[in-house]
């Protein structure tokens, strides 16, 4: 049987969340306005360190143990004071820890940023960090003044188009969301159970890594990875990796066009929010098309809450707005667009992950 990551119940991590909320606040309320506004301001430079240590593997050369900053540096062969300055950086920002001879090790945070290991979010620190995303973020005032992504403004073409025509940022972006994918989907999707379909369609489900953990978590499913050619064309290596080879397939196509037909469970994980309204219902339309009578849609997405809090969905609703147009939704939102769609919603799952499972019914 296929084990389930061990996993603590959702009401202390939703205790644990405000505490934690509570102590930034008052982190920020200890300090002077003006004070705890730079310490905001100077978030890019934060982010563009850790992506700099990314680069240039800083956490794997600490994977065996602490390093002084000469050592790392002629391992990588670049600037020793260069990479002592980086490494002093990282630890005024707990991801390394100084220790009294001078040595960096690397803390928890750090730890994440190691590649090939449980939990790595280095792939996604890589996407974050990428020149392309300066350029896109820089950008923000432009889509707020006009509510279009500066992505298009600045590219010329929409998000994913452009992804097509440029091979070296899209591996960067599908690394990145498989990174996201890791434990995290683990825990969100055990708050589901998938026992029971038969075939199981992950409609945009890039490299796999989301229909792998179904298929690992219902033995008797099939599924179908469905995403743009190009990227279902990688997604061998996560199937394989997962041993469940045997029970997946993958089809290539647009879900503005059509989704493969009959599953009697239709997944999208971060799909709804990277479009429109309009665009969304027409996705949507096409999987109620395809739908096997009595089969369940099931999205995982950031739900917001109705009124602001320290959620970091709303954040992500930022690089919506920027990058591929869409937004982060409330649950009545949901609810609209699935009824403009032949669906009803029939519940929101929270999980202790910021993921929530939106499910639905064809009506
Ligand atoms: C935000 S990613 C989410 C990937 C995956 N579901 C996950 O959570 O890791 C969005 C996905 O939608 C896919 N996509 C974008 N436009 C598409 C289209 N017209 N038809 C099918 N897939 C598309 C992208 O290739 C990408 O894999």
């Amino acid at each position: 049987m296929p084990t389930r990551p061990k996993v603590p119940p959702q009401r202390l991590v939703r205790a644990i969340d405000r505490v934690r909320a509570g102590l930034s606040r008052l982190h920020r309320s200890s300090a002077p306005g003006n004070i705890a506004l730079l310490e905001l301001a100077t978030g890019a430079w934060t982010t563009a360190a850790l992506y700099t240590a990314a680069r240039l593997g800083i956490a794997d050369q600490l994977a065996s143990g602490p390093r002084h900053a000469n050592d790392v540096a002629a391992r990588i062969g670049v600037d020793p004071d260069g990479v002592y300055r980086l490494m002093r950086a990282l630890t005024s920002r707990g991801v390394l820890r100084q220790r009294p001879d001078g040595s960096f090790a690397l803390t928890r945070v750090g730890d994440a940023l190691r590649s090939g290991v449980d939990g790595s979010l280095r792939d996604m620190v890589l996407f974050i960090g990428h020149p392309i995303r300066w350029a896109d973020w820089g950008n923000l005032e432009h889509s707020v003044r006009t509510g279009r992504t500066a992505f298009a403004e600045l590219h010329g073409r929409p998000f994913f188009d452009y992804l097509d025509g440029d091979p070296e940022f899209a591996t960067v972006f599908n690394n990145a969301m498989t990174a996201t994918s890791g434990l995290a989907d683990e825990v969100a999707l055990g708050a589901y159970d998938f026992t029971g379909c038969k075939l199981v369609v992950d409609v945009g489900g890039g490299h796999g890594s989301v229909l792998s953990t179904i298929l690992r978590s219902a033995p008797e499913a099939r599924g179908v990875l469905y995403d743009l050619p190009s990227v279902v064309a990688d997604a061998g290596p996560t199937f394989d990796a997962a041993g469940v080879a045997d029970r997946a397939s993958v089809t290539g196509g647009s879900f503005m066009d059509s989704v493969p037909d009959g599953g009697d469970a239709y997944v999208m994980k971060n799909i709804i929010h990277d479009w429109s309204d309009d665009d969304a219902v027409r996705i949507l339309r096409n999987i109620r098309t395809a739908i096997a009578p009595g089969g369940r849609l099931v999205l995982l997405e950031m739900v917001l809450p109705e009124r602001a809090n320290s959620f970091i969905g709303l954040m992500l609703d930022l690089e919506m707005l920027v990058t591929a147009g869409g937004r982060e939704r409330t649950r009545g939102e949901y609810a609209n667009l699935l009824s403009r769609s032949g669906f009803r919603l029939t519940r929101v799952i929270d999980t202790i992950t910021p993921m929530s499972i939106v499910e639905a019914e064809p009506v």
